[in-house]
């Protein structure tokens, strides 16, 4: 049958767009080698869809085993490494979460959110609904392992894509911010793409510091330093003054009250990647726009991208700006 062939490295970014865009058939078995997944597909991807290492080729898959696995359309859920989290009713819950161990075999543990994300660490409670009980697990993608704990920490396994992109970008020898760095996976996918870059991860969360500092041990990477501090007491760290060639701002909630620490960051030249929250691409940069004739620096817009959404009438938009 038709199926997307990707380097395993590839394998969870592979899987999660093929989700987004409905693609992924969910009555067959992944297939994988030594070097390659196979995942069933609904229809041929678009053109943009691809990858240049990825390829659509045929490819035998085995009907999903178990009549109860058969055909069946779960609810959309985020799967980080061996967690999936699902939302909706304690009753729907409870029914279809042996259903998501038994059919998808990455999974060992269902949780389901018992509320908003809150507070200055954007953390969310969870219940446990089935299978093992654990808020830990190690999360792959971009060719980075990343632990954490999703109760502890804030993690999106949705923006692997916009980590990628943004890996992409960065050149030898960069000096990379990242402010607001949770368990750090934008700085290990930079580390890992560029071993001459010197990449500091800051974060005022104390779990999620601890993790970051962590994953930095297991992924091997001695071009990544994790700070806890906030972000805001840079401005008094003479070392980083004119530091950096590129700074990551992830914080898209209250992003713009601390426009004066990239200000105070960047070296002439620099990049900045600003996540904010928005009703369209106009309003993200003119909130931006704002703020930086405040501060009297020089900029330019490079482009703005939407990467998510946030509730029917507000989506997350990533900014980017270089600073003159
Ligand atoms: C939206 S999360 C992004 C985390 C991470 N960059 C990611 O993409 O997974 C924002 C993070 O900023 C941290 N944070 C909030 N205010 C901060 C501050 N003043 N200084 C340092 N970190 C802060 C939170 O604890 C949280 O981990």
């Amino acid at each position: 049958m038709l199926s997307l062939k990707v380097p395993l490295r590839d394998a969870e970014r592979a899987r999660r767009a093929l989700v987004d865009s409905s693609l992924l058939d969910r009555d067959y078995v992944v297939d994988k080698d030594k070097q390659h997944i196979f995942f069933p597909l609904t229809r041929e991807p678009p053109a943009n869809f691809m990858e240049s290492s990825w390829s659509v080729v045929e490819h035998p898959h085995n009907k999903l085993a178990g009549s109860e696995c058969r055909g069946l359309k779960f609810p959309a859920m985020d799967i980080v490494g061996t967690i999936a989290i699902i939302e909706g009713s304690e009753e729907e819950a409870r029914k279809i979460a042996p259903l998501i161990v038994k059919c998808i075999p990455s999974v060992e543990t269902v949780l389901r959110k018992a509320g908003p994300m809150e507070g200055q660490f954007r953390t969310r409670k969870f219940f446990h609904v089935f299978g093992k009980e654990t808020m830990e697990t190690v999360y792959k993608e971009n060719g980075v392992r990343i632990s954490l704990d999703v109760s502890k920490t804030y993690f999106s396994p949705r923006l692997s894509t916009e980590r990628a992109r943004i890996a992409a970008l960065v050149r030898k020898g960069e000096n990379v911010a990242v402010l607001f760095g949770g368990v750090a996976p934008f700085a290990l996918v930079i580390a890992k793409k560029c071993p001459s870059c010197n990449i500091i991860s800051v974060e005022l969360n104390e779990d999620a510091h601890s993790y970051a500092v962590k994953n930095i041990e297991l992924n091997k990477f001695t071009n990544v330093k994790a700070l806890h501090m906030d972000v805001k007491e840079l401005k008094r760290a003479d070392k980083y003054k004119g530091w950096a060639d590129r700074i990551i701002m992830p914080l898209p909630k209250d992003v713009v009250s601390f426009l004066d620490v990239a200000a105070y960051m960047a070296r002439p030249g620099a990049t900045l990647h600003i996540y904010i929250f928005a009703s369209s691409p106009k309003e993200a940069l003119s909130l931006l726009a704002t703020k930086l004739d405040e501060l009297n620096v020089g900029w330019e817009h490079m482009g703005t991208r939407e990467c998510g959404n946030y509730s029917p009438t507000t989506s997350r938009y990533v900014v980017d700006i270089k600073l003159l």
